[in-house]
């Protein structure tokens, strides 16, 4: 299994770091089997798991619940936790309580927290107390409220300068990672050459240290329009649906199930059933 440490060598060495997201079991399991280098266990889950409209509802305990799964189906990879919403904006003590529950109740290896400013003391309380951090700058889901929506961060020389600002402020705080969401690229490439933790970009070009996309939009699984950063490698849904729609024929029809799929009694047993 990497580690942190190894994650900062593959920047070093030029080697892409692949991510994605999982939220329980299979999606843990068939990424492990894949090859990832790294899951993240994203509150995104909120949306494209449970339904919800932004990452806001999303509770400590639906991290666990589902970090826990997803720790289940992958037992060798690296495994991050998002800090959902609120839950690292509380007092520092109450962070560390939060996150010393996602991490000693799921066994995953880090947590991630969005933006900087007030955030930045709390990632270097938790890095102190032997969390490693993964932050999170650009688009901030959890803040879309503030941010008035879903929209590209950073397009403006000022925006640009605090961004990168920011970032040196992260590493400086002790995260080990940095997650760049939905900034152009010329921004995103420059922030990785300005610091030395890799910079693992979604919807911020190739000019960073590594990709993350969301594992449901990556095999178009019921997550319907996607951004246009996302790019899908197949359409899992279609798939399925076309099976269901195949299975409910063949039950309405008869044609399933068949004898394969069929147990069958002794001769002498049935005499003594029926007589
Ligand atoms: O919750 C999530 O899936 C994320 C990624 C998009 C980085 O935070
Ligand atoms: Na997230």
């Amino acid at each position: 299994m990497k580690q942190t440490t190894d994650f900062l060598k593959m920047k070093e060495a030029g080697e892409k770091i692949a991510m994605v997201t999982a939220y329980d079991y299979p999606s843990a399991k068939t990424a492990e089997q894949a090859g990832i280098d790294m899951i993240l266990v994203g509150d995104s889950l909120g949306m494209v798991v449970l339904g919800y409209e932004t990452t806001v509802p999303v509770t400590i305990n639906d991290m666990v619940h589902h970090s826990k799964a997803v720790r289940r189906g992958a037992t060798d990879t690296f495994i991050v936790v998002d800090m959902p919403f609120m839950s690292y904006h509380v007092s520092t003590g109450d962070t560390l309580v939060n996150a010393a529950r996602i991490i000693q109740e799921t066994g995953a290896h880090a947590v991630k927290l969005e933006g900087a400013d007030e955030v930045l003391g709390k990632i270097k309380a938790l890095t102190t107390a032997g969390v490693p951090v993964m932050a999170h700058l650009g688009l901030t889901p959890q803040s879309v409220g503030v941010l008035g929506g879903y929209k590209v961060q950073g397009k403006d020389a000022e925006a640009a300068m605090k961004l990168i600002e920011d970032a040196r402020l992260c590493e400086e705080a002790g995260a080990f990672a940095l997650v760049l969401e939905c900034v152009p690229k010329q921004l995103a490439a420059e922030v990785s050459s300005k610091i030395t933790i890799p910079v693992i970009g979604i919807g911020a070009g190739s000019g960073v240290d590594g990709q993350v996309l969301v594992y449901h939009d990556l095999v178009g699984y019921g997550s319907g329009r996607v951004p246009k950063f996302v790019k899908q490698y197949g359409q899992a849904s279609a798939n399925i649906t076309e099976m269901l729609g195949q299975y409910i024929s063949e039950v309405k029809t008869g044609q399933f199930p068949e004898t394969i799929h069929t147990f069958t009694m002794k001769e002498e047993e049935l005499q003594a059933l029926y007589g």
